[in-house]
């Protein structure tokens, strides 16, 4: 499981038992069949969703979320210094029409649109972009890249939430006008439906995915038509990567214990590649 989520940073658990028990019980649930799973590679993170958080349509929701609307493509909490390095969904009931979850590999995206628009990834990767959140008292607030390097000059990071991008700062209008440019097609890249993996959650589905690297969204469901409730969960970055070096790092993978998660394996098959 561990060396799956890696390579590929999405998997699905099948069949993985459920009572769907009342939202509001989430936080309290001791013996949630997600988190036994969970735990089983790292505690898990706590937010202000709360440890466990359910994903129901409500009335006068706090989160878009917590409604039937389509969400597009994006990475949760960029706002936090430490964003979830994984999300887990576990899949209590879906009876409605829609609701579809659509999944893309941010890494191979950005690798791609490297080759294709490397003046717009170098504007991308220089231009600081603040996300932010203010509700209910909350307020949080970071800054970030759309892309970043590590030190071998690889793709280490893609920040990609756009509700939650705050107005670039501190441009001159030459250079605002070269970040949306460049972040219009980058967009653009992001939606590009052949990159998509798109699934239909089943009751029992608990599906893993690293939120460091792979995009989430869902289409627009009919509350009208059935139930739809998926539990949440977040484990952090930190204690995933953990997870991976103990477990299939090191001599495990042949490797030595410098290997910090190496990236040369990563990347879901470029569907563009055909063409060129
Ligand atoms: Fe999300």
């Amino acid at each position: 499981m561990l060396h799956c989520l890696h390579k590929y940073g999405l998997l699905v658990v099948k069949n993985v038992p459920c009572k769907n028990s009342p939202p509001a019980s989430a936080a309290f649930d001791p013996v949630d069949q997600s988190r036994l799973v969970s735990e089983r590679v790292a505690p898990l993170m706590e937010t202000f969703y709360g440890l466990l958080w359910d994903v129901v349509s409500l009335p006068d929701a706090e989160n878009v979320a917590y409604t039937n609307v389509r969400l597009d493509l994006h990475q949760d909490l960029l706002y936090f210094e430490s964003p979830p390095g994984i999300q887990l969904l576990h899949c209590q009931l879906n009876t409605v029409a829609g609701g579809e979850a659509l999944f893309s590999d941010s890494f191979a995206q950005a690798r791609h649109f490297r080759r294709e628009y490397p003046d717009h990834y170098e504007t991308l990767l220089r231009t600081p972009v603040a996300f932010h959140y203010r509700r209910l008292g909350r307020r949080r607030r970071f800054v970030r890249t759309t892309f970043e390097h590590d030190g071998l000059n690889e793709i280490e990071r893609v920040n990609y939430s756009p509700p939650f991008m705050a107005p670039v700062e501190g441009l001159t209008f030459d250079e605002v006008q070269r970040f949306y440019e460049a972040f219009a097609l980058w967009e653009q890249t992001v939606s590009d439906a052949r990159w998509h993996h798109t699934r239909r959650y089943a009751k029992g589905d608990l599906i893993v995915f690293d939120n460091r690297r792979v995009l989430h969204a869902r289409t627009a469901f009919e509350s009208a038509t059935g139930e739809r409730h998926l539990r949440g969960s977040y484990l952090r970055l930190d204690d995933w990567r953990a997870a991976w070096r103990q477990h299939c790092g090191g001599t495990a993978a042949g490797g030595s214990d410098a290997d910090d998660c190496p990236r040369s394996d990563w990347g879901w098959e470029d569907p563009t590649a055909e063409s060129e």
